[in-house]
C-alpha cells in the first residue's frame, strides 16, 4: 500500500474513533445479560442511542421481569449519581401501550413511580428508570441512557 493510502487510512481510524466515542459505566454481569450506562448527560433520541447499543452488540436497555428490575434497582442504588437514566422503552404509537423500541415487544414488568405515567402534558412517551422505579419522560430530554448486552 502506498504510504499515503496508509495515511488517510489512519486519518479515517482516527476520527471515527474519536467522534463514536461514548464513555460508559459497567455493571455487573446479571443472568447473561451485560449493563452499560452512559456516562454523559446529552440530548436523547431513541434511535440514535439505541443505535450506538447495537453498535455494541445489544439494544436500549429492556425489562423482562421483575426480577430484573429488582437487580437493577439495587445495583443503581449503589451508584453515585442516582439521576434517572433512559430506557429502551416508549409508548410511541399508542398511548399508554408500552414497548421496547428495538424489537417491538412488548414492555415487561414495569415498576412505576408513584402516580406514574403520567404523560405530562401529553409529551412523555419514553420511559426512565431510577432507584425509585420508572417514569413517563419527554423523549428529548437530557439524561443517560442504559444498553443491555448479552454477556
Ligand atoms: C417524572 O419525570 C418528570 C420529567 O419527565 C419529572 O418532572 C417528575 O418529577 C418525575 N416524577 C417522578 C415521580 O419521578
Amino acid at each position: 500500500m502506498a504510504l499515503q493510502s496508509i495515511l488517510l487510512l489512519l486519518v479515517v481510524l482516527v476520527i471515527g474513533t474519536v467522534q463514536g466515542y461514548v464513555a460508559y459505566d459497567f455493571l455487573p454481569v446479571y443472568r447473561g445479560r451485560r449493563y452499560l450506562i452512559s456516562r454523559n448527560a446529552e440530548p436523547f433520541d431513541l434511535a440514535k442511542m439505541n443505535g450506538r447499543c447495537r453498535g455494541s452488540g445489544g439494544h436500549l436497555l429492556k425489562i423482562d421481569d421483575y426480577s430484573e428490575y429488582r437487580n437493577l434497582a439495587y445495583e443503581l442504588s449503589r451508584m453515585r449519581d442516582q439521576s434517572a437514566i433512559y430506557t429502551g422503552i416508549t409508548d410511541l404509537g399508542i398511548e399508554g401501550h408500552f414497548y421496547n423500541y428495538n424489537d417491538k415487544t412488548p414492555a415487561g414488568h414495569l415498576k412505576w413511580r408513584r402516580r406514574q405515567p403520567d404523560n405530562w402534558k401529553g409529551n412523555e412517551n419514553c420511559v426512565d428508570i431510577s432507584v425509585w422505579g420508572f417514569n413517563d419522560t419527554n423523549c428529548g430530554g437530557n439524561g443517560r441512557y442504559m444498553c443491555e448486552i448479552p454477556a
